[in-house]
């Protein structure tokens, strides 16, 4: 049985733990692949807003088997809380949530690395949610990295020390005031990786390999979005993994042969977290009032989204990169009451038009090429089949798959599961 991949193609933010929660009926397991605690999945049901990090937005489905994928990096404190906000559902995590062996560790020296990284690039730092996501995939490729299945070995505590004063010698070489207790942080951390191993650690790529010749159907999930690749994304402005749909290969050990569906999520506008070009990026009212209207402040940090109209240049780019093989627009809801809408088509580039994306999408390099469509007044948060879309949207969403040459086959208009339109 294929494993199919759902994906961000954007800056992060699209709205994918939503959707992993409505398609996991479908599914009988769901799999992250990649990124950590910097990731934010916000689902919305009974009227309650819950925010996942780490664990796969399938853990409220009673029958769906959640793994944390080799490709994620995990901090037990972060986890246990996870765990700890969870407790209210009852959920049989020893069962229903499995760990992989090969997923890096994130310590708390790789928060502190990360803090004082991004304090000595002044005006040029990432705008990382200090998550210690950088330095853990640093270490991972540096292989000094230390893996959930090292926590099974009897001196991985040695190997943690080694590691840990090692981190600290590198703090030292940053010329920042970093303030911090490290006797305080690893307590929590050593209290943290003891509630962690009473959760199942596995071989995830074995047991992901048996489910598919036992018919399981498996859903990946991916973190962060597109345009955050390390290999695609805006680099150096990007989070340290592959976001896009090989990293599910690499992140969970799925043969590329054996991907089936790649669903695509996009919000009908664009929006970005942390420093980096945004092309579309908007400084007023509109910018303003999609801010304001779509609730767009990060969900792991709380800083507020930049915004700005959609970008086709950059959504054509991840939707070849990944083989996009369906589209699902989410917050379409929040354009309603806009007059006009634009969608960015083309890019002005070094005195040309181009559809592609260029190296540098610095604004020096780019200006955006517009087509206006018509806006919609009508509200669609209570809208149940797309017979009753606007003519304008219809017509938005009819631009689009013309363009993007790939189906729109869910349209979210509000974040409760309720609230999301088959086509
Ligand atoms: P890091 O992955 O925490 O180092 O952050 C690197 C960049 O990716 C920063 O611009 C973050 O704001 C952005 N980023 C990381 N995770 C997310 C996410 O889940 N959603 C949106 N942006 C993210």
């Amino acid at each position: 049985m294929a494993v199919d991949l759902l994906l961000g193609l954007q800056w992060g933010d699209e709205g994918k733990g939503k959707i992993v929660d409505v398609l996991t009926d479908n599914y009988d397991i769901i799999a992250r692949f990649q990124g950590g605690p910097n990731a934010g999945h916000t689902l919305e049901f009974d009227g309650i807003k819950h925010v996942l990090h780490t664990i796969p937005s399938g853990i409220f489905h009673k029958n769906a088997i959640n793994i944390v994928g080799n490709g994620v990096v995990i901090d037990p404190v972060i986890f246990k809380k996870e765990i700890n906000n969870l407790q209210k559902f009852k959920i049989d995590f020893k069962r229903t949530l499995l760990i992989s062996r090969k997923a890096h560790l994130i310590l708390p020296t790789h928060r502190l690395l990360d803090a004082a990284s991004e304090a000595s690039k002044g005006k040029a730092k990432i705008g990382s949610t200090l998550k210690g996501i950088g330095p853990t995939y640093m270490d991972k490729t540096g292989r000094n990295g230390m893996r959930i299945g090292d926590l099974e070995l009897d001196n991985w505590q040695e190997k943690y020390r080694a590691l840990a004063d090692k981190h600290e010698s590198m703090i030292g070489f940053y010329d920042v005031d970093l303030q911090y207790d490290l006797r305080e942080l690893e307590s929590d951390f050593f209290s943290a990786v003891e509630d962690l191993k009473k959760l199942t650690f596995i071989d995830s790529e074995e047991y992901l390999y048996q489910a598919q010749k036992a018919g399981k159907k498996i859903l990946a999930e991916g973190a962060q979005g597109s345009m955050l690749d390390i290999d695609f994304g805006t680099y150096p402005y990007v989070t340290s993994s592959n976001t896009t749909a090989a990293g599910a290969c690499t992140g969970l050990g799925v043969a590329p042969s054996h991907i089936g569906k790649v669903f695509g999520i996009f919000k009908a506008y664009a929006t970005r977290v942390g420093s980096g070009p945004f092309p579309t990026e908007l400084f007023d009212e509109d910018g303003a009032t999609m801010g304001r209207v779509g609730n767009e402040f990060g969900a792991t940090t709380g800083r507020p989204r930049r915004c700005g109209w959609l970008d086709l240049v950059a959504l054509k780019y991840a939707v070849q990169i990944n083989g996009v093989t369906s589209l699902m627009m989410m917050k379409g809801d929040v354009l309603s009451g806009f007059k006009k809408l634009k969608i960015c088509t083309a890019y002005q580039y070094k005195g040309e038009t181009i559809s592609h994306l260029p190296f540098n999408i610095e604004p020096e390099n780019v200006t955006p090429v517009y087509t206006e469509m018509e806006g919609w007044a009508k509200d669609l948060t209570q809208m149940g089949s797309p017979d009753e879309f606007p003519k304008s949207l219809q017509a938005y969403i009819d631009f689009l798959e013309n363009e993007l040459q790939v189906p729109i086959q869910i349209v979210s208009v509000g974040p409760d599961r309720k609230q999301t339109i088959h086509r």
